[in-house]
């Protein structure tokens, strides 16, 4: 849990946010209760390859909670800052999206990028995204079962 709050928490991570506000213990505490608890999230770890932790994956599933058309899931990642760069948040988007479609769990997920985030937006695309929709302050991007 607290690696957890250490990711989201990095200067670089939360300027990356589009709730980019440092989020104290106590509320990170209890979201992540509830993201665990909730059938509509669905948490990974990402290790690299001594199986540490390097950061994580997270998938919003359509349903009550999110405001997500049916079939879709929205994905948000953060890599701990000394281990981006090496290709593990493309392999990590790359495998989680593949793990939540094969599974049938939704049939294309979104990401949400903040304009000007330019490694995340490659990273996306190196993992079969294409571009959508582009905002005043965001480019969506949509992979595709
Ligand atoms: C976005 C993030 C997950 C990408 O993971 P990563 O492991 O650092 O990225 P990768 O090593 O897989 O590289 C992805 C692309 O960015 C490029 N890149 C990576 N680091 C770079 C750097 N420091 N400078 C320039 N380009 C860089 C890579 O060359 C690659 O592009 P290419 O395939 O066209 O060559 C990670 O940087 C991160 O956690 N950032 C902070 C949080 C964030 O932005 N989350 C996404 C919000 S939607």
């Amino acid at each position: 849990m607290r690696a957890f709050w250490a990711w989201r928490n990095d200067e670089s991570a939360r300027a990356a946010s589009f709730s980019p506000e440092p989020v104290p213990f106590e509320q990170h505490e209890r979201w992540y209760r509830e993201r665990l608890a909730d059938p509509h999230t669905l948490l990974y770890v990402v290790v690299g390859p001594d199986a540490q932790p390097v950061g994580y994956v997270r998938f919003a599933l359509a349903g009550v909670r999110f405001a997500l058309a049916g079939g879709e899931a929205e994905i948000s990642i953060a890599l701990d800052a000394s281990t981006r760069g090496r290709g593990y948040g493309t392999a990590a988007i790359d495998r989680g999206c593949e793990a939540l479609l094969r599974g049938g769990l939704a049939d294309r997920i979104v990401a949400r990028v903040k304009l000007g985030n330019e490694i995340s937006r490659r990273a996306f695309l190196r993992a079969g995204f294409v571009e959508r929709v582009r905002s005043d302050d965001a480019l969506e991007l949509v992979r595709i079962a």
